[in-house]
């Protein structure tokens, strides 16, 4: 029997309630699929912040490093700056552990409200995949001139061409096993000098795939299209920032933030991969029990996904779906009034 060592950091608001039912609906896949799951928690989060004056220990990153996965829920919370909390933990174990690629799938199952109602079930399946260690998300830049007429405020971006030609190549990879398509998000009107050299190495990349249909679109068509035509999209590859909007606009088309799961994932698997919702802390609801917890609990499968527990994965994917086509249990984003807890009870009980 394989067991493995999962670190679970819940974080903030939601992302705490989010985890819990993850975590039952794995260990209950772990009991009926023969292999079991050896859960370390850890408390870092904005609370720990207001504590101690830090969002993780000073040896946060080494402690993560012998898991097999790691479980977010979210980070950020009122009280705390953003740019502190989510640079304190969220980004440098992105970075820490190489995970270049976030790969966020998205799909319209049964039983879900979209911006796009009146599309069939089973017609929208997009998958952003998002470059995660670079781009626009750099501590380059600075303050200049505070409290003078000229302030200002410079943020660097930094495209490596390593960097840029593995989530290129990882999207064409990716495609290969799916439709054939690939869709760049780029913005090389506006944007002279990042946003050429990433079309540059797109079009080398997708030389070498003559079977992959490849087409750029600038970002803000792109966003209409997924609005306007989701269908006529499959692998959307985009840079940090780039991949980050499109992805809640993704998730919204297909039935909401509470629905869309994300991997960030360092490919050669030479450290732990990390596991979470798109959503973040949802300030919002907190406190309230009724966020959905489905986006965690596919976040969760895709953390099996990659164990290689693929039968597994498969099976929570199924059991999400037959609760959602069931529509008994449902939070209220979904139209419904049920708890976190019942709709994870019941995905939890599907799973037998
Ligand atoms: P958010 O995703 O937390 O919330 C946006 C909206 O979606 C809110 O109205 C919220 O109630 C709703 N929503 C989100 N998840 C839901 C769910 N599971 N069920 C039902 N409704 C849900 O985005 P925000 O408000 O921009 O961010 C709040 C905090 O979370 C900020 O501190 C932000 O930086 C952080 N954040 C963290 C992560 C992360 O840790 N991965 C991701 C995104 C945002
Ligand atoms: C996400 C989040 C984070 C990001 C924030 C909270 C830094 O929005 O995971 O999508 O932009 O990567
Ligand atoms: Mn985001």
């Amino acid at each position: 029997m394989n067991d493995y060592r999962i670190a679970s950091i819940p974080g903030d608001g939601i992302g705490v309630d989010v985890t819990a039912e993850a975590r039952k609906a794995l260990d209950r896949a772990g009991e009926l699929h023969g292999f079991g799951l050896e859960w370390t928690e850890f408390d870092w989060s904005c609370e720990r912040y207001l504590a101690t004056g830090s969002m993780m220990p000073e040896d946060g990153i080494e402690r993560l490093r012998p898991f097999d996965g790691i479980l977010l829920g979210a980070v950020g919370f009122p009280g705390v700056p953003d740019h502190v909390s989510l640079w304190g933990l969220l980004i440098p174990i992105r970075r820490a552990f190489r995970q270049y690629v976030n790969l966020r799938p998205v799909r319209l199952l049964p039983g879900t409200k979209s911006v796009l109602a009146g599309r069939e079930a089973d017609e929208l399946e997009m998958v952003i995949v998002r470059e995660n260690t670079e781009g626009e998300y750099s501590q380059i830049g600075g303050r200049h001139n505070p409290g003078q007429p000229g302030e200002f405020a410079l943020q660097e971006s930094i495209f490596t061409r390593v960097g840029v030609e593995r989530i290129i190549r990882f999207a064409f990879e990716l495609a290969k096993t799916r439709t054939g398509r690939v869709t760049s998000a780029t913005k090389s009107n506006g944007i002279i000098h990042t946003m050429p050299f990433w079309d540059e190495v797109f079009a080398e990349v997708a030389a070498e795939y003559p079977d992959v249909h490849s087409e750029q679109a600038h970002i803000d068509a792109l966003a209409a299209r997924m609005v306007q035509h989701p269908d006529r999209l499959d692998v959307v590859v985009g840079s940090n920032l780039f991949g980050d909007i499109l992805s809640d606009l993704a998730a919204a088309v297909t039935g909401g933030l509470g629905m869309a799961p994300s991997g960030n994932v360092n490919p050669p698997g030479e450290f732990p991969s990390m596991f979470e919702a798109v959503h973040g802390s949802a300030p919002d609801i907190a406190g309230q029990g009724i966020a959905n917890p489905v986006a965690q609990i596919l976040a969760a499968a895709m953390m099996l996904d990659h164990l290689g527990e693929k039968q597994a994965a498969a099976a929570v994917h199924t059991a999400v779906e037959q609760v959602l086509a069931a529509g008994e249990v449902a939070t209220p984003d979904l139209g419904g009034k049920s708890t976190t807890a019942e709709l994870g009870a019941a995905i939890t009980a599907a799973l037998a």
